[in-house]
């Protein structure tokens, strides 16, 4: 089902010799021309910087298509599964290739309540951080530890696989609340087996000893549908980096700490952090919209307009309309009133009216609203990313396991052109002058 040789073929001419490249079709129509084997039988590798137009593997997870706005897992609509699902029936259908019965459900339910807990020598870990540190480097360096509390996986990746992925989706959500209360100074909140996966989390998160924190349904379901849009989206940075990592043979734990690593970054995960630090310099700079579109424009300064643009979408993101709708939904059910959503749907005018962002077919992405919900949720902007993996953990196991499981899989090892110093030959120190 994932692929399929049509029997077409490219043709490729190298210095006048021809050469015949298999053609490989997608099951929506994907093409690609296969060049594996065109080193050993030209001489010549391709050179694609930053991966524009190289597809690393096959993959029957995500279909996306940029062109139209389309994103679907497993076959299903992105909107569909936003507007009907659970995010852990989502998680589900990510990692097992189809949605679960009830007696599936069920039984998930039950592992993801069975190791909510973290081991008790685990949380002294973050009595270790300074009070500062980063929630994404503590989170990566909490998610590689497990492996040393659960190493149920033996010498074989995918041995207890289920039972690993199932560990993970539950112990992250408490590791990010654990390293919240303690950057706040406050007592730690176990988790409740009676909440659902994201009224635990919020419960988690936000109840106090003094001050009860009351489970909200709107919040659960705006927190569920962010986690559901950010569950998979093919081979962006970080689930290559899990892969890449994975095809080294190294354990799920370790790939996903490296897939949260990736992730952190402002151009990627991060971006949903740098769009309100950048929603909130416009708003004390006066609502000065052209100085901060110009700075975007001017390709002598660094700035740009954190939210847009995206490697694949050349048109809306899907996932950005649901999420502006969502922020629309909850804070008028919440009562909130947030300057920075005038402010965003300001500046969004204006870059879609402006010749620089509609001739690079710049789009809001999924990171341009989905600050303003985790806000009126009430989670610190440092927090952003952390939910951001929370969200896109279910397909990052899904794609790891997927490669786990092919057995034609190769360890990742790119190529080069190399451009330094030719040959020369060795000067000792003491005649280097
Ligand atoms: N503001 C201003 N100019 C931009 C922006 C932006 N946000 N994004 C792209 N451009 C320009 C870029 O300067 C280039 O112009 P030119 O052709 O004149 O050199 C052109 O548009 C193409 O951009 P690119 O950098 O070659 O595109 P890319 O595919 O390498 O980068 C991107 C994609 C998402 C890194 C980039 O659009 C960007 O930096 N956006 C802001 C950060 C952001 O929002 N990241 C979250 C992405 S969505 C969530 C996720 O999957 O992680």
């Amino acid at each position: 089902m994932t692929q399929n040789n049509t029997g077409n073929s490219a043709t490729l001419t190298v210095e006048g010799k021809s050469y015949t490249l298999p053609i490989i079709t997608g099951t929506e129509g994907d093409k690609a021309i296969d060049i594996s084997g065109l080193l050993q039988e030209t001489g010549y590798m391709t050179l694609d910087s930053g991966y524009k137009n190289t597809g690393s593997c096959t993959s029957a997870i995500t279909y996306l298509d940029g062109t139209n706005g389309i994103l679907r897992y497993r076959g299903y609509a992105i909107e569909e599964l936003a507007e009907k699902c659970l995010f852990i029936e989502v998680a589900y259908l990510l990692i097992h290739g189809h949605l679960p019965t009830r007696t599936e459900f069920d039984n998930f339910k039950y592992l993801l309540r069975r190791f909510a807990l973290l081991h008790e020598d685990m949380i002294h870990f973050f009595d270790h951080f300074p009070p500062n540190a980063p929630p994404m480097s503590i989170l990566s360096v909490m998610v590689n530890s497990l492996c040393n509390y659960y190493p149920e996986m033996g010498d074989d990746p995918l041995t207890n696989i289920d039972m690993t992925a199932a560990r993970l989706i539950s112990k992250i959500r408490t590791i990010a609340a654990f390293s919240y209360k303690k950057s706040m100074g406050h007592p730690l909140v176990y988790p409740r087996p009676d909440l659902n996966y994201c009224g635990n989390f919020l419960n988690m998160m936000f109840d106090k000893p003094v001050h009860p924190y009351t489970v909200q349904p709107e919040t659960v379901a705006a927190l569920n549908k962010l986690l559901i849009l950010h569950a998979d989206h093919e081979q962006n940075c970080s689930t290559s980096t899990v892969r890449l990592v994975g095809s080294a043979g190294v354990n799920l734990y370790a790939s996903i700490s490296a897939g949260i690593n990736a992730l952190w970054g402002p151009l990627h995960g991060g971006a949903n952090e740098a769009v309100i630090s950048m929603l909130k310099t416009i708003h004390a700079d006066g609502n000065n919209f052209k100085k901060y579109i110009d700075k975007a424009k001017d390709k002598s300064d660094p700035f740009r307009l954190s939210g847009f643009g995206h490697r694949v979408y050349k048109t809306y993101d899907p996932r950005g309309t649901i999420i502006q709708e969502a922020c629309d939904d909850l804070l008028l059910t919440l009562n909130i009133s947030d300057p920075l959503l005038d402010i965003a749907r300001q500046l969004e005018e204006i870059a879609l009216n402006d010749e620089y962002f509609v001739s690079r077919n710049l789009f809001p992405n999924v990171d341009f609203y989905s600050g303003i919900i985790y806000r009126a949720i009430g989670i610190p902007t440092n927090m952003f990313t952390v939910m951001f993996a929370l969200g896109r953990l279910p397909g990052w196991i899904a794609q790891w396991k997927e490669q786990q499981e092919n057995p034609n899989t190769k360890i990742g090892r790119p190529r080069q052109v190399y451009t330094g110093e030719p040959a020369r030959e060795f000067v000792p120190m003491n005649e280097r002058g």
